[in-house]
């Protein structure tokens, strides 16, 4: 835990441009409008998925749609938007670059409960870091084959992402993180 916590300690110095704490507070607030917008979208339409043949119908329902309506609100915000994960379904939620993976390996082993949000400066950019937890609803597609996961939704699963390391979680657990890229006046306070 500790030598990750360092790198992205040693990053973030390198990396670091004097905001202030204001300017912070805007890219936060900014950034959690953005996810919790993302994370209604991606769950009304899922719900509409399983309401109308369940699991798997709500699989493929992801497959075709998850990264276009990240794509969509991308273009409407301005801001990029990505989801990110250790243990991929989709190959491109795997980390990027190492500022990612390192965000992600400090969360993933300092994880303990409280969902905190990360901004990090970057030359023009606000990267804004937020974790993605595992509840109740999310076993039916990320918990234990045979116990949580039907056959039937654990064959299509397959199907679309043969090298599926999505599940196995539990409630609580960290599935993930966001990760949007912000340019510097993107929170509309004029900096
Ligand atoms: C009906 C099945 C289903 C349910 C329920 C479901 N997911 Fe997923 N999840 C998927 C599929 C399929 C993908 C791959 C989407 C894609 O291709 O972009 C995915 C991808 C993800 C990703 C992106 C990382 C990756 O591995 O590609 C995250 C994060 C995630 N899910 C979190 C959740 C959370 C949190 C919940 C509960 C609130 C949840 N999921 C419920 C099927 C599901």
């Amino acid at each position: 835990m500790i030598p990750y916590a360092l790198s992205l300690l040693a990053a973030f110095l390198v990396l670091w441009v004097p905001v202030s704490e204001s300017d912070h507070d805007a890219y936060r607030e900014r950034g959690t409008a953005i996810t919790d917008a993302a994370q209604k979208l991606l769950q009304r339409e899922l719900s509409a998925a399983m309401q109308a043949g369940g699991p798997p119908t709500a699989v493929a329902y992801c497959h075709s749609r998850a990264q276009q309506v990240m794509d969509s609100i991308s273009a409407a915000t301005g801001v990029q938007v990505r989801r990110v994960t250790d243990r991929a379904r989709n190959e491109m939620d795997r980390p990027q670059t190492e500022a990612e993976e390192s965000v992600l390996r400090m969360l993933t082993s300092a994880y303990d409960g409280p969902s905190e949000t990360i901004i990090e400066t970057d030359g023009p950019l606000v990267h804004y870091y937020r974790p993605i937890l595992i509840k109740e609803p999310c076993l039916a597609c990320h918990g234990t084959p045979g116990e949580t996961i039907s056959a039937e939704t654990m064959d299509v699963i397959k199907e679309a992402y043969p090298n599926d390391q999505a599940t196995g979680y539990r409630v609580g657990d960290l599935r993930g993180m966001w990760h949007l890229t912000l340019k510097r006046d993107d929170a509309g306070d004029g900096h």
